[in-house]
């Protein structure tokens, strides 16, 4: 079941409330994303997690950063260049299957695991673009009822997430709640 988050309402996503309760810098760093290395984000929206991302790579490290939405890569290419940061690739998710010239140390795929179909088509493509040593850190919503973000229906619980993982020889290493606003899985190769 797909459910598309609408760009009209691209300005949710950079909110300062946002910002307040899930503090993306801090959660990036917990994941282990450090200087030198690169990070693809996956439907990165308006760089919420971009921005910090670069930072934290940086020195050495590059971000490459993709979305299927126009209006969402204007958006990020903004921001980059607001911040300065020269260390941020931004691309259109392509059409036929995203390849990479080399792999990479991190797949983030924040927030968009709900919104494709099936999710476990994105993880597998995942697993596939990071290096044998690579993780993926998967944010969700919690799927609990809530006043804000995507209907209870599409919300993916870790769980489900981690039924879709193992079959493609992926692990936990790492997982945080945050309820109502999110969770986190940090999963690498077995
Ligand atoms: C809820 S937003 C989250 C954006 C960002 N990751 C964040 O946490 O702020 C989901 C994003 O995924 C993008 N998206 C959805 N399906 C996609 C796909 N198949 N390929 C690339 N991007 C996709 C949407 O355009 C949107 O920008």
């Amino acid at each position: 079941m797909e459910h598309r988050f609408d760009p009209s309402r691209k300005h949710v996503l950079d909110s300062p409330a946002r910002h307040q309760y899930t503090r993306p810098q801090e959660l990036l760093a917990w994941a282990g994303i450090a200087a030198g290395q690169t990070l693809l984000d996956f439907g990165c929206g308006t760089g919420f997690f971009t921005v910090p991302a670069a930072r934290l790579v940086a020195p050495g490290g590059q971000v490459l950063a993709t979305d299927i939405h126009p209006e969402m890569l204007a958006a990020v290419r903004a921001a980059v260049t607001a911040q300065g940061l020269d260390n941020v690739e931004i691309f259109p998710t392509p059409e036929a299957e995203l390849s990479l010239s080399t792999p990479v140390d991190w797949v983030l795929l924040a927030f968009v695991l709900h919104e494709v179909s099936p999710p476990g088509q994105l993880l597998a493509l995942a697993h596939k673009l990071i290096a044998p040593t690579g993780r993926i850190l998967v944010v969700e919503w919690p799927r609990e009822p809530a006043s804000h973000g995507p209907p209870l229906k599409v919300r993916l619980s870790p769980e489900q997430i981690l039924s879709l993982a193992r079959p493609l020889g992926l692990v936990e290493v790492q997982r945080q709640e945050q309820p109502p606003h999110y969770y986190a899985l940090v999963l690498k190769k077995s």
